[in-house]
C-alpha cells in the first residue's frame, strides 16, 4: 500500500490499459483524490489503492533522455512526451534516437541562433533537438571519415519531411558555402513535393513517395551534390481520391497559377471540371495557396535547369491526364461481345493533341486488347469498364514514368560524381520514408510499405541490438544477454525465406493464369502454419493477416496481382512508340527499348522462371512492382548498412492537426510501432559507443595523465583504460574488449566535453606561446625600428641643434668680427679723418697760403701801385695845391672865423638858450655820446676789405689759419682833411637848432643852417 499525501505523484490505472500519471490533490471536504495527466478525477478507495504505484521523480516533470527514466516502462516513456509536450518541448532523446513530437504550429526554434547554437556541440550538450542530431552526423562523419545516415520514421503527418527539411537546412547552414549546389538541393524539395504529395485526411502535405536524399560533402565539410532515390510513388491517387483528400499538389498548382494564355493553349479549366480531381469532393486546401506555390515550383524548375520547354512539356503531359480522364466510353456489343467505343469529345482531341498521337490509334489501344499467342494474333474489345481500367493504368504509367524522369532530372542537376576514383565522398543519407500502416482496409501498397518498415526496424534492431551482442561476445564483454523482438522471423517469411511471401505473389503475377484467389491459396498452403502469416478464417474471405513487428495487419488481398503487375498493354506501349511527344517517349524510354521480349503484359509474356526457382534468365523475368521495391530496397540497405545511422521517431499527437493536443491512445500506439521501448531497454543495457583501443588513444590522448599512465611503457588498453578512469566518474558502467572500449552515448559526450575543454587549455597555451612569440617577434621588430628611427631623430635633432649652435656660433663670431672690425674701421676710419683732415687743413692752409701770397702779391703789387700813384698825385697836389693851400687856408681862416663867430654867436645863442635849453653841439653831444671821440680824419673807419695795408706783413711765417688773429690792425688811412666830414660838423651843417634828431634826408629849406 502506497502512503499520499498533497503533492504526490502516482500512477493509477487507466482506460487505455497504460497507466497514467496523476496528482494527489485534497477535495472541498478535506479529502484526498487524484487528478490525472487528463484532468479526470479519480477516488482513492480501497478498490483502486492496489493498483496505485508511486512514480518516480524523473517522471514527475520528465527528463530530456528517456534512458534516464526511472520508471521505464510504456507509462513512464507516454508521461515524458506528454509532459514535455505541454510544455513545448517537442524532441526527447532516447540516447542518440530522437524523438519528435508534432507540434502543429509553427515554433521559434529553427532561427539562424538555433543553428549557431547548435553547431559543434555534442549530443546531449544542449536540450534534445533535430539540429543536434544533424550536427551530430556532420560531425561524426567528418570525425570518423564514416558516411552516416538518418532514418526518419512515423506515421502519415507526424514531421517526416519537415524533419529532413530541417535536417538539410542546418546541413546546408554549417556547410557554410551558400553555394548555388545547396540552393538546388534545398529548390529540390518544391518539385518533389508538387509531384509527390497530396493532401490527405491526415496529412495537407502528405508525401505519397519514400525518398532517400543522399548529400555528399567534400573533405573540408562542403556540400558538393546530392542524390535523390524516391521509392514506391502511390500512383493510384492520380486517378483516386478517398472523400477529403486531392490528387498531387502540381495539378491544382498548375490550374490556380497558370497564366490564361497558356492554358487556353492547353484547354485547361478551373479543377472541378477534372474527373481525376473532384474523385475527394475537394478541390482546395486550407493554409495552402496553389498560386503561391506554382510560382515557387517554378522557379525552383529554372534553379534546377529545366528548361521553358521542359516545363511546357511537363504542362503538356499534366494536360493530357486531366482530360485523359474525363474521357468517356459507350458500352457497344460487336460480334455478340460487348464492346466500348470512345465518346468522342473536345477532351479525347486534346488529349491526341498532347500526346501527340493519332485519334484512331488512341482509341484503338484504349478500346482493345491485341493478344498473340504462339499461332495467331487475335485482337479482343474491351467492355467500357476494361477500358476505364486500361485507361487509368495508362495515365498511372504516364504520371509514374514522369516522376521518375523528374527526380532523374534533378538528380542530373544535383548529382555530381567523385572525379578522382580514389577520393572518398563523405555523405550523409536522410531517409524520410512512409511509416508503418495499418488502415481498416490495407491494400497491396500498404504491404510494401510496411515490408519496407519491417526492413527498417531489422536495420534499426541489428544495429541497436543484434550485432552489439554478437560483438560484446566476440570481445569477451559480459553483458547481460536482453529478450528483444527481433523481426527477422517476419522478414524471412515475408521476403527472405524461398518461397517468400513476396515470391509467390510475384510467381502469381508472373504465372498467365495467377488469379488473387490462387496467390492467397499459395500463401495459406505455404506459410499457413508458420505463425507470422494468418491465413483467412474460409474459403471465402479474402483478407490474410501478418504479423508485423508493429502489430497484426490484414490485408485485402484483392487487385493484388494486378497492382504488382503495374502493367500497361503493349497497345498503349505502341501508342507511346508512335507519339512525337519528345517528354513522353523520354519517360517511357526503359520500356521502349527493352523491347517485346521484354514486354511487360504478364499475359504475353510466358515464363517458366521466377524467383521462386532462382531464375537463371534474367532477362524473362517481368519486372513487377515488389521486384522493383525489394530492389531498391535491398540497395538502400547496403547504403544503411554502411552508413553509422542516427534515428528520429516523429510522433504524431492527435488526429486533428491541432497544437496543444496530446491524444495519449495515439501516441502510445506510435511508441509502440516506433519499438521504443525495446530501444530503451537495449540503450540501457547495452554500450552503443565504441573504439578501438587505437581510435581511441587518437582521439582522447590529450586525457591522458601520463603521471598515472605512461603511454611509451604501458600498453593501449591500459592507457584507454587510465583515460577512462579519470575522466568518467567511478561507478560508470563501461568495458574493455579484446580491441576495443565499450561505453554509453552519455559517456561519449563526456568523453567529447572533456576532450573539448583539454583541448582547449592546450589550444590556449598554443595560443598563448605563439601569441608571446609572435608579439616579442614584433615587439623586437618594433624595438629595433624604433631604435633605428630614435638614432635618425636623435641624429638629427643633434645636428639640427648642432646647426643651430654652430650658426649660433658663427653669428656670435661674426658679431665680435663685426664689432672688432667695426673698432678698427672706426678706428681706422677716424684716423683716415684726421688724416683726411689733417691733409685737408693742410691743402687748404696750403692753398691758402698760396691764394694769401698771391693775394698779397696782388696787394703789395695794388698798394705798391697805389702808393706810387698817392706819391704821385701828393708831389702834384703839393705843388699844385701850394697856393691853393695858402687860398684855401685863408678861406679857412675866415671861415674859421666866421665860424668862430657862428660858433660865438651860437655859444651866446646858447648860452642864451642854455638858459632856455640846451645848445644845438649840446644835444649832438649828447645824442653822439656813445660815439668815440672824433678822430682826426683818415682815422674813423675800417680800411675797405683788400685794401688794408698788408705791406709791413710782407713776410710771414706758416702759421695755423685758426691761430690768425681775427682783426688785423688796418694801416692808418691817409691824413686826408676829413674835418668837414666830421659830425660836428655834418650835423651843424645839416641840422637845426630846433631841429630834432631824426633823420631827413632833404636839405633844409626853410633857413640855411649855417649863416
Ligand atoms: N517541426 C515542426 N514544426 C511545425 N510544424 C510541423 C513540424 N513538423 C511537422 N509539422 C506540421 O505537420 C505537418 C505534417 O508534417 P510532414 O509533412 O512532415 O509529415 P510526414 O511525416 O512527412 O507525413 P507523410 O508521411 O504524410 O508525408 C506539416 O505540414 C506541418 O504543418
Ligand atoms: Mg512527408
Amino acid at each position: 500500500m502506497v502512503h499520499l499525501s498533497k503533492g504526490d505523484f502516482v500512477w493509477v490505472e487507466s482506460s487505455d490499459g497504460v497507466p497514467i500519471g496523476a496528482e494527489v490533490k485534497l477535495t472541498d471536504t478535506g479529502q484526498l483524490q487524484l487528478i490525472d495527466d487528463e484532468g479526470k478525477e479519480h477516488k482513492i478507495n480501497k478498490k483502486t489503492e492496489g493498483t496505485i504505484k508511486p512514480m518516480h521523480p524523473t517522471s514527475v516533470k520528465g527528463v530530456d533522455d528517456m534512458i534516464r527514466l526511472g520508471d521505464l516502462n510504456e507509462a513512464g516513456l507516454l508521461r515524458n512526451l506528454l509532459v514535455r509536450h505541454k510544455e513545448g518541448h517537442i524532441y526527447t532523446y532516447t540516447g542518440s534516437i530522437l524523438v519528435a513530437v508534432n507540434p502543429y504550429q509553427l515554433l521559434p526554434i529553427y532561427t539562424t541562433d538555433y543553428v549557431h547554437m547548435y553547431t559543434d556541440r555534442r549530443l546531449g550538450e544542449l536540450p534534445p533537438h533535430v539540429f543536434a542530431i544533424a550536427d551530430s552526423c556532420f560531425f561524426n562523419m567528418r570525425r570518423n571519415r564514416k558516411n552516416q545516415c538518418c532514418v526518419i520514421s512515423g506515421e502519415s503527418g507526424a514531421g517526416k519531411t519537415e524533419s529532413t527539411k530541417l535536417m538539410l537546412q542546418f546541413l546546408a547552414a554549417v556547410s557554410g558555402q551558400h553555394s548555388w549546389i545547396e540552393q538546388q538541393i534545398l529548390e529540390a524539395n518544391p518539385i518533389l513535393e508538387a509531384f509527390g504529395n497530396a493532401k490527405t485526411i491526415r496529412n495537407d502535405n502528405s508525401s505519397r513517395f519514400g525518398k532517400y536524399i543522399d548529400i555528399n560533402f567534400t573533405p573540408g565539410g562542403a556540400i558538393e551534390g546530392a542524390r535523390v532515390e524516391q521509392y514506391l510513388l502511390e500512383k493510384s491517387r492520380v486517378c483516386r481520391q478517398a472523400p477529403e483528400e486531392r490528387n498531387y499538389h502540381i495539378f491544382y498548382y498548375m490550374l490556380m497559377g497558370m497564366q490564361a494564355e497558356q492554358k487556353k493553349i492547353l484547354s485547361l479549366g478551373s479543377a472541378a471540371e477534372y474527373n481525376y480531381l473532384t474523385m475527394g469532393n475537394c478541390t482546395s486546401c486550407e493554409g495552402r495557396d496553389d498560386v503561391t506555390e506554382y510560382a515557387h515550383f517554378r522557379s525552383a524548375l529554372k534553379i534546377l535547369m529545366f528548361t521553358e520547354n521542359d516545363s511546357w512539356e511537363i504542362s503538356k503531359l499534366l494536360a493530357a491526364i486531366l482530360h485523359l480522364g474525363n474521357v468517356k466510353f459507350e458500352g457497344t456489343i460487336v460480334n455478340n461481345l460487348e464492346a466500348c467505343k470512345v465518346n468522342k469529345s473536345s477532351h479525347f482531341n486534346m488529349v491526341c493533341q498532347l500526346l501527340e498521337v493519332a485519334p484512331k490509334q488512341l482509341e484503338n489501344s484504349l478500346t482493345q486488347r491485341f493478344f498473340t499467342t504462339a499461332r495467331d494474333s487475335v485482337t479482343k474489345s474491351l467492355t467500357s469498364a476494361q477500358a476505364v481500367d486500361g485507361r487509368d493504368a495508362f495515365v498511372k504509367a504516364i504520371y509514374g514514368r514522369l516522376f521518375i524522369w523528374v527526380v532523374d532530372k534533378i538528380n542530373a542537376a544535383i548529382y555530381k560524381k567523385a572525379e578522382g576514383s580514389d577520393e572518398v565522398q563523405q555523405s550523409i543519407g536522410l531517409l524520410d520514408i512512409f511509416g508503418f500502416e495499418n488502415f481498416k482496409k490495407n491494400s497491396f501498397e500498404q504491404l510494401c510499405i510496411n515490408y519496407a518498415n519491417e526492413q527498417l526496424q531489422q536495420f534499426f534492431v541489428k544495429h541497436v541490438f543484434k550485432l552489439e551482442q554478437e560483438e560484446y561476445t566476440r570481445e569477451n564483454i559480459v553483458w547481460k544477454h536482453i529478450d528483444y523482438q527481433d523481426n527477422q522471423h517476419t522478414l524471412d517469411v515475408l521476403a527472405n525465406k524461398p518461397m517468400n511471401m513476396l515470391s509467390l505473389i510475384d510467381e502469381e503475377s508472373n504465372f498467365p493464369k495467377g488469379t488473387d484467389t490462387t496467390m492467397l491459396h499459395k500463401m495459406n498452403q505455404v506459410h499457413g502454419k508458420g505463425g507470422i502469416y494468418i491465413p483467412p478464417k474460409n474459403n471465402y474471405e479474402t483478407e490474410f493477416g501478418i504479423k508485423h513487428f508493429a502489430g497484426e495487419v490484414y490485408y485485402d488481398s484483392k487487385g493484388f496481382l494486378e497492382k504488382n503487375r503495374d502493367t500497361l498493354s503493349t497497345d498503349l506501349i505502341e501508342l507511346v512508340k508512335t507519339s512525337t511527344n519528345k517528354l513522353l517517349k523520354q519517360a517511357f524510354q526503359n520500356q521502349l527499348t527493352t523491347g517485346t521480349v521484354k514486354s511487360i503484359n504478364p499475359r504475353m509474356v510466358i515464363t517458366t522462371s521466377s524467383s521462386l526457382r532462382q531464375t537463371s534468365d534474367a532477362k524473362k523475368q517481368v519486372p513487377t512492382l515488389t521486384g522493383q521495391f525489394r530492389k531498391s530496397l535491398e540497395s538502400l540497405m547496403k547504403t544503411l548498412t554502411v552508413c553509422q545511422p542516427y534515428f528520429i521517431r516523429c510522433i504524431k499527437p492527435n488526429d486533428f492537426k491541432k497544437p496543444m493536443l496530446f491524444d495519449r491512445e495515439l501516441c502510445m500506439r506510435q511508441l509502440r510501432y516506433s519499438g521504443m521501448m525495446e530501444t530503451i531497454r537495449i540503450r540501457k543495457a547495452g554500450y552503443p559507443v565504441r573504439y578501438t583501443f587505437d581510435e581511441f588513444l587518437g582521439r582522447y590522448r590529450v586525457l591522458l595523465k601520463t603521471s598515472l599512465c605512461d603511454p611509451k611503457k604501458e600498453s593501449k588498453e591500459k592507457c584507454c583504460e587510465s583515460i577512462c578512469k579519470t575522466v568518467l566518474a567511478k561507478g560508470e558502467d563501461w568495458k574493455t574488449g579484446k580491441t576495443k572500449i565499450f561505453l554509453k552515448d552519455s559517456h561519449d559526450t563526456m568523453l567529447e566535453v572533456e576532450r573539448m575543454k583539454e583541448l582547449n587549455v592546450k589550444a590556449l597555451i598554443i595560443q598563448k606561446v605563439l601569441k608571446g612569440y609572435k608579439h616579442r617577434r614584433q615587439f623586437l621588430r618594433q624595438k629595433a625600428a624604433a631604435l633605428v628611427i630614435q638614432k635618425y631623430w636623435r641624429g638629427h635633432k643633434g645636428r639640427k641643434l648642432y646647426r643651430t649652435v654652430q650658426h649660433g656660433y658663427a653669428r656670435l663670431q661674426a658679431q665680435v668680427r663685426s664689432r672688432q672690425l667695426h673698432f678698427h674701421y672706426q678706428k681706422k676710419r677716424h684716423a683716415a679723418l684726421v688724416l683726411q683732415t689733417e691733409l685737408r687743413g693742410y691743402l687748404a692752409r696750403k692753398e691758402w697760403k698760396r691764394k694769401r701770397n698771391a693775394v698779397i702779391l696782388l696787394q703789395a703789387q695794388t698798394r705798391g701801385v697805389l702808393a706810387r700813384k698817392a706819391l704821385k698825385k701828393m708831389k702834384r697836389d703839393m705843388y699844385l695845391s701850394a697856393k691853393q693851400k695858402e687860398e684855401e687856408r685863408q678861406a679857412n681862416l675866415e671861415r674859421q672865423k666866421k665860424l668862430e663867430e657862428v660858433l660865438r654867436q651860437k655859444k651866446e645863442d646858447e648860452d642864451k638858450a642854455k638858459t632856455e635849453s640846451i645848445t644845438d653841439q649840446e644835444m649832438v653831444d649828447s645824442i653822439f655820446d656813445f660815439l668815440p671821440p672824433i678822430m682826426v680824419g683818415g682815422q674813423e673807419g675800417q680800411a675797405p676789405v683788400g685794401f688794408e695795408n698788408l705791406e709791413g706783413r710782407r713776410i710771414i711765417e706758416e702759421i695755423d689759419i685758426d691761430d690768425l688773429p681775427m682783426e688785423e690792425e688796418l694801416p692808418k688811412e691817409d691824413d686826408d682833411d676829413l674835418d668837414e666830414y666830421s659830425f660836428s660838423k655834418f650835423a651843424s651843417m645839416y641840422f637845426q637848432g630846433a631841429a630834432s634828431p631824426s633823420h631827413i634826408r632833404q636839405r633844409l629849406r626853410t633857413a640855411p643852417a649855417l649863416p
